[in-house]
Formats: structure tokens, C-alpha cells, sequence
């Protein structure tokens, strides 16, 4: 099984060297081999070849099974023009493997229920909810721009969506929901947004072919209220590219922390891109500060949905929960009576426990 890896920015580095620690774990204990490549992507990119996305990288990502990306961006490169940005490599990755639905599953492990800033009657028994978010559309790829006005400028970003576009996205969404409680909230601003009124529409008809699934709507101001008023009431979400990368930060905030949250970017084909949702936080970079779960947690996506393993995704999850339950914690989900410890004890303890 072929993986390219993009360790890129900030902490990048530092949480891919856990999850490759734990994938030479799951190799042995699965009987799996993985073969890795890095490529470069975002500011070390910009760095040696002057492109955040340099072609050779995409290339070899498009011929490859699995991309495992760390993060990417930095203060370094805020002052770039947009294009020449890391954050635009990353969304040129996204666009040009197809990978149009962004899985971000929002779990609360037990453990954890006090490192939540919300109440504990609030969690309840835990909290499991996947938000779909759409990744090659919207906001992030209409057209802008900008221009001189007499007095000052004036910029613009434009949200668009087509009915394929929504469709495809709808149809992973509904598919999933099929798969755990049949419930699905689809996010808009249909109340103002004409793209968003196509966005409902669309979602309806598609619908008609899940009437198994019971699917509602949300405006997004309500659904982000929702969201820390009564997160229990959310099984499936599926939203906009922007809305999504909105509501997924919420929603891992409600799990503890930014840290703990994997991501699994899937199109049409197998190829699937795997990152935790946070940033680079070049603050703690190179500290052995960083929370490396969510990274770990992406690996696991990996192994479920390129590789079709389930039996060793659940093992990386279930590594995760044990050393979760011994008491070990990153300095983001640090606890009174829990035991600190930094990036790679962490990256050793969790691989040591897939079994
Ligand atoms: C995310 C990130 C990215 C996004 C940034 C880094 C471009 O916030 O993956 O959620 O907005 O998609
Ligand atoms: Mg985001």
C-alpha cells in the first residue's frame, strides 16, 4: 500500500513522525506493508521551489493510494500574496485529487468529558457526531478579487454550488447516515443565500432516494448555536465547504480539544487525503508539545477507508482509548491527576498498545 506523506508546516513534522511510528505498528500487527514517500506542500514547498503545490507533488499524490498530511502555513508566509499562500496549496491538493467530501467525525471519549468546555448534563453519555463538510466547491473556489475604487477598494468572494456539487456531497452524507442513527441535518442560509436555496433543494431530491434516512434543515446561526446548546440532538451533518470549516472547529472543541480531531478527504475514486483538522501551530513546533492524536486518529481513517481494514482502524482507535484510560495526556487535554506527557511519548504508548 503506497502512502504519500506531507509532513509540511509547524508541528506537521512532529505529529506524521507518531503516525508513522504507529503505522509500522499496525504493519507488523496486521501483516500490512506500507511503502511511504514524501512530497512537499505549503510553506516548505514555498521554500524550495517558490509554488505551495509544486506539480511533481500532485502527480505523485494522484498516483499513490492514500496521501497522510500533517498541516501547513506559518507566520512566515502570512504575507504572500493568496495564491502563493500554503493554505492555497492545500485547497489546490484537495481540488485536483477530487477529493470532494471531508468526513470529520466530532467523538468525545469518556476519558475526556471534563477537558470539554461544555457541561457534563450537556454531553451526556458521550457525543458521536460526523459533519460532512463539501471540500472543492463554495466560497473557497468562486471567483474573487479585487479593485481600486476611488476612495479606497472594494474585494469579493463568491459562493457558488452547482447540482452536481451538491448531489455527490449529499449522496456520501446520506450514505453514511444509512450507516449509523439515519439521521441527517443538512446547514445552510437558505433564508439569504440563493446558492443555498439550490444547495436545500438539492439535498431534498436526493433524499427521495434515502427514505430510510430522516433529513432536516438547519440555518447555520441556529445550527451553531445548537451545537453547544444540545450537541446530542446531531448524528450526520452535511454542509458547505465554508459552514463546514466553521462548524467543524466547534464541533472538535465540544471533544476537548482542536488536537483530538482526524479527517478523511474522499472523491470518487479510492484515493482519500487524510489530516487532522487543527493547524500548524508553529508556536509549538519542534517542542514536543503538540497533541499528535488526531493525526493518529486520520491514520485510522486511512486504514477504514483507502485500505478497507477495519480491524486495524479499530485497533489504532482502541490504542488511543488505553492510553487515553492510563491517564496520559498532551498538554492541550491536560487534567488534574493525569500524567503530561509530550508528542512522542505519546506517539510510543499508542503504538505500543495496538494489538
Ligand atoms: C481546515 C483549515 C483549512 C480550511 C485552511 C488551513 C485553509 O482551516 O482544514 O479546516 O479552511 O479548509
Ligand atoms: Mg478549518
Amino acid at each position: 500500500m503506497k502512502i504519500a506523506v506531507i509532513p509540511g508546516d509547524g508541528i506537521g513534522p512532529d505529529i506524521v513522525k507518531q503516525a508513522y511510528k504507529v503505522l509500522d505498528r499496525v504493519s507488523e500487527a496486521f501483516n500490512m506493508k506500507f511503502e511511504y514517500q514524501e512530497v512537499d506542500m505549503g510553506g516548505a514547498a514555498i521554500d524550495k521551489y517558490g509554488v505551495p503545490l509544486p506539480d511533481e507533488t500532485l502527480d505523485i499524490c494522484r498516483k499513490i493510494d492514500a496521501v497522510l498530511l500533517g498541516a501547513v502555513g506559518g507566520e512566515k508566509w502570512d504575507n504572500l500574496p493568496g495564491h502563493l499562500r500554503p493554505e492555497a496549496g492545500l485547497l489546490a491538493i484537495r481540488k485536483g485529487l477530487g477529493v470532494f467530501a471531508n468526513l470529520r467525525p466530532a467523538i468525545l471519549f469518556p476519558q475526556l468529558k471534563s477537558a470539554s468546555t461544555l457541561k457534563e448534563e450537556v454531553l451526556g453519555d458521550g457525543l458521536n457526531i460526523m459533519v460532512v463538510r463539501e471540500l472543492t466547491g463554495g466560497i473557497y473556489f468562486g471567483s474573487r478579487g479585487r479593485k481600486d475604487l476611488s476612495y479606497g477598494q472594494e474585494a469579493w468572494d463568491t459562493e457558488s454550488y452547482t447540482t452536481h456539487e451538491v448531489e455527490r456531497v449529499a449522496r456520501v452524507a446520506f450514505e453514511i447516515a444509512r450507516k449509523r442513527d439515519k439521521r441527517l441535518v443538512s446547514i445552510d442560509k437558505a433564508n439569504v443565500l440563493e446558492s443555498s436555496r439550490l444547495w436545500r433543494e438539492v439535498v431534498c431530491k436526493v433524499a427521495e432516494e434515502y427514505p430510510d434516512v430522516e433529513l432536516s434543515h438547519m440555518y447555520v446561526d441556529n445550527a451553531a448555536m445548537q451545537l453547544v446548546r444540545n450537541p446530542r440532538q446531531f448524528d450526520v451533518i452535511v454542509t458547505t465547504n465554508m459552514f463546514g470549516d466553521i462548524l467543524s472547529d466547534e464541533a472538535s472543541m465540544l471533544t476537548g480539544s482542536l488536537g483530538m480531531l482526524p479527517s478523511a478527504s474522499l472523491g470518487q475514486g479510492k484515493i482519500g487525503l487524510y489530516e487532522p483538522i487543527h493547524g500548524s501551530a508553529p508556536d509549538l513546533a519542534g517542542q514536543d508539545k503538540a497533541n499528535p492524536i488526531a493525526t493518529i486518529l486520520s491514520t485510522a481513517m486511512m486504514l477504514r477507508y483507502s485500505f478497507d481494514r477495519e480491524d486495524a482502524a479499530a485497533a489504532v482507535e482502541e490504542a488511543v482509548s488505553r492510553v487515553l484510560d492510563q491517564g496520559f495526556r498532551t498538554q492541550d487535554i491536560m487534567q488534574p491527576g493525569m500524567t503530561l506527557i509530550g508528542t512522542e511519548e505519546m506517539g510510543d504508548r499508542i503504538a505500543a498498545e495496538i494489538k
